[in-house]
C-alpha cells in the first residue's frame, strides 16, 4: 500500500513556529514519526512539503494511480484554497484533511475549511497523532475493516 502525506505552507517551520500552539517538535521529528509508523505497519508513506499552492495541486494530480490515499495538511490554504478543493474533487483518490492544532478552538477564520468537503474526513487537534490516525484509516479500510461494531 502506498500513501502520500502532503504538508502545506509553514509546516517546515515546526519546532520554532508558535511552539505554544504547535509544540516544540520539529518537522524532522514529524518525518521520523511518520517513517516509524510506516515501518511498523509495513506500508510505504511518501511525504512532501511545499509552501506553494501550485506545487500542492501538482502533487495531488501526480498522485493519481501511484497512491492509495492522501493525508493532507493544507496549512492556511485550508481556509481559502478553492483550487486545492477542486484538485481533490477532480482526482480519483481519497484524501483525509489533518491538522496538528484544533482548528475549532482557535481564531474564527480557522473554523472554516473549504477543502474538507472534498475529503473523506477531517482530523484536527491530535498533534502528530492526527497523521497516524488518518494513515491507519486507509490501512484498515484496505484490510476490509469497515469499522463496524455489530
Ligand atoms: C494547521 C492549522 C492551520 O490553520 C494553520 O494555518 C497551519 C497549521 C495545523 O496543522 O494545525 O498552518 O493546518
Amino acid at each position: 500500500m502506498n500513501l502520500l502525506v502532503i504538508n502545506g505552507p509553514n509546516l517546515n517551520m515546526l519546532g520554532s513556529r508558535e511552539p505554544e500552539v504547535y509544540g516544540t517538535q520539529t518537522y524532522e521529528d514529524l518525518l521520523d514519526y511518520i517513517e516509524a509508523f510506516a515501518q511498523e505497519y509495513q506500508v510505504t508513506v511518501d511525504v512532501i512539503q511545499s509552501n506553494s499552492e501550485g506545487e500542492i495541486i501538482d502533487a495531488i494530480h501526480g498522485s493519481v494511480g501511484g497512491y492509495d490515499g492522501i493525508v493532507l495538511n493544507p496549512g492556511a490554504y485550508t481556509h481559502y484554497s478553492y483550487a486545492i478543493f477542486d484538485a481533490l474533487q477532480g482526482a480519483e483518490i481519497p484524501a483525509i484533511e489533518v491538522h496538528l492544532s484544533n482548528i475549532n478552538n482557535r481564531e474564527d477564520f480557522r473554523k472554516i475549511s473549504v477543502i474538507a468537503p472534498a475529503c473523506v474526513g477531517q482530523i484536527s487537534g491530535l498533534g502528530f497523532h492526527s497523521y497516524s490516525a488518518a494513515l491507519r484509516y486507509f490501512i484498515e479500510m484496505a484490510q476490509g475493516d469497515r469499522g463496524l461494531w455489530i
